[in-house]
């Protein structure tokens, strides 16, 4: 199973959002990995965000994204990554398609809710930026047989 990491940003968090979309996640049968709330300061943003640093609007996320507390979480899955991607929808929420977390709570290309791994690559260095290893819990609930079927079990 896949590992991603979610950033419930400050738009989540001051507009009361955290916990309906945790419970798309939970409802969907992503796994909750990893779970803390923190504050985000410019070091960790200049990582986080080091493909953006030189676009004009990297100041006002990085203010943005500095608000208030986040809640950091990993969440594991089968083709978590690209699952929680489309459960998140477009960057803009006013593109992103109804039902999508972004689609649904957000009208901002900068205040959109949540930031989700990408891809791999990101996913576990984001993962890894954000957690500490005994942070991240490789537990499996109970119920896993009736959100998988056992040939798609790894
Ligand atoms: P990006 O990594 O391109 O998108 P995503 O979050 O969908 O993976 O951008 C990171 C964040 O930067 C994005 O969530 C919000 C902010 N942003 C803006 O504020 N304005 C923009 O024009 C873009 C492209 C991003």
């Amino acid at each position: 199973m896949e590992k991603t990491l979610i950033i419930f940003k400050p738009s989540a968090m001051e507009r009361g959002y955290v916990g309906q979309i945790i419970t798309r996640f939970q409802q969907k049968g992503l796994i909750i990995s990893g779970c803390k709330m923190m504050q985000l300061d410019e070091k960790i943003l200049r990582e986080h965000y080091a493909h953006l640093v030189d676009k004009p609007f990297f100041p006002n996320l990085m203010a943005a994204m500095m608000a208030s507390p986040v809640i950091v979480m990993c969440l594991r899955g089968k083709d978590a990554i690209n699952v929680v991607r489309l459960m998140t929808g477009a960057t803009n929420g006013r593109e992103a398609l109804p039902g999508t977390i972004r689609g649904d709570f957000s009208s901002s290309n900068q205040e959109n809710i949540i930031h989700a791994s990408s891809c791999p690559e990101d996913a576990a260095a984001e993962v890894a930026r954000f957690f500490r290893p005994e942070e991240i819990f490789d537990w499996v609930p109970q119920n896993i047989r009736f959100v998988y079927s056992a040939f798609e079990m790894d």
